[in-house]
């Protein structure tokens, strides 16, 4: 199996390396798998010129999955939109047809105490948002911004276009009825069917295909709604699934019930299983290059890389055991430290998880 690495900019290869070191000793251990590194994001327009450049398109087209560290960076800020890091992102979920995000927000207890909720609130949390990732807002036609004659007068107007196709909700609410089989059997659809008609189609559609999966429970909700449900009482939630834009914000405000963003790994899978594997937290600049980020969100993703990719669902539950044990020893990194327990740095971590493996 032929991974592309891409640690990207931040804290990306501070994390990345210890994810790497992790699939590197599961492969003494007789995981056959290949890795190659390659630009994406800031550094790469920095050293290519494009934040998705050529070398980097043929390299991820190539392999069986992609990890990735996080992207973006003050320093880029300022660049045109086409040459800012998160374009890279956009362009390899675009390119590699990953219309798939799958992001769990699951509480580990010995994390309790991280959640800005009360426990009662939130012990035991475990959902799972399925995000559309390739469609939605954030690639409609037509867009842009240009001088218009409006209320009299030349202005500045911006545009985007909201657009969803039958057979792009049907294949990401395939995907959310599926992930409901192998979980609680709930489906709660996530839309705003009182105002826009793209998300009307999401809900009729998301009604027709239930019908193949009489064993699954779904039901509707709109997104103002959903917002305020996460944070009332979160532990009514087995699958969300929703459109790219909502699911967006969703995926944040759910990943912070938690309390430890730096724990929540992501996958971004294409129709066969391809998949590209995140951590849910960003490039974190201001803690970049010292040593203290938290790699265990992005371990997590190389253990869904494992089970999603390349179907090691005993190498998964390996990885993630080793990451259960290292808690439970009370070792943390800044973001997830309390009381009592012992303070380490990105490399301890990864040392106390290689060691735990
Ligand atoms: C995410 C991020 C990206 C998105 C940005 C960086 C383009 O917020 O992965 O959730 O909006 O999809
Ligand atoms: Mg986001």
């Amino acid at each position: 199996m032929k991974v592309c690495v891409l640690a990207g900019d931040g804290i990306g290869p501070e994390i990345v390396a210890e994810a790497v070191r992790v699939l590197e000793a599961l492969r003494t251990d007789g995981l056959k798998i290949e890795l190659e590194p390659a630009l994406l994001g800031g550094c790469a327009v920095d050293a290519a010129g494009s934040a998705y450049p050529e070398a980097t398109q043929k390299l991820a087209r190539e392999a069986d999955a992609v990890l990735l560290g996080a992207v973006g960076g003050p320093q880029w800020d300022n660049n045109p939109r086409p040459l800012r890091p998160e374009r890279g992102l956009l362009a390899i979920r675009k390119d590699l047809n990953l219309f798939a995000n799958l992001r769990p927000a699951i509480l580990y207890p010995e994390l309790a105490n991280a959640s800005t909720l009360k426990p009662e609130v939130v012990s035991g949390l475990d959902i799972l948002i399925v995000r559309e990732l390739t469609g939605d807002i954030y690639f409609g036609e037509p867009r842009g911004v240009e001088n218009r004659e409006v209320d009299g007068r030349s202005q500045r107007v911006g545009w985007n276009t909201m657009i969803y196709s039958e057979s792009e909700i049907r294949r990401i609410g395939k995907v959310a009825f599926e992930a409901a089989r192998k979980r609680n059997r709930r489906v709660c659809s996530v839309d705003k069917m009182n105002v826009l008609e793209t998300t009307q189609l999401w809900r009729d559609v998301m009604i027709e295909l239930s019908k193949d999966y009489p064993d699954v429970e779904l039901s509707h909700m709109l997104v103002d709604n959903a917002a305020m449900q996460l944070v009332k009482a979160p532990k009514q939630f087995d699958v969300m699934v929703t459109g790219n834009m909502f699911g967006d914000i969703l995926s944040d405000e759910a990943s912070m019930l938690t309390g430890s963003i730096g724990m929540l790994p992501s996958a971004s899978l294409d129709a066969s299983n391809k998949g590209l594997y995140e951590p849910s937290h960003g490039s974190a600049p201001d803690i970049a290059g010292k040593g203290v980020a938290n790699p265990l969100a992005t371990i997590l993703s190389a253990a869904m890389m494992l089970r999603y990719s390349f179907g090691n669902e005993a190498a998964a539950q390996r990885v993630e055991s080793a990451v259960k044990k290292v808690l439970a020893l009370g070792l943390r990194t800044g973001d997830i430290w309390e009381e009592g327990c012992k303070r380490v740095g990105t490399r301890e971590m990864g040392d106390a998880v290689l060691a735990a493996l």
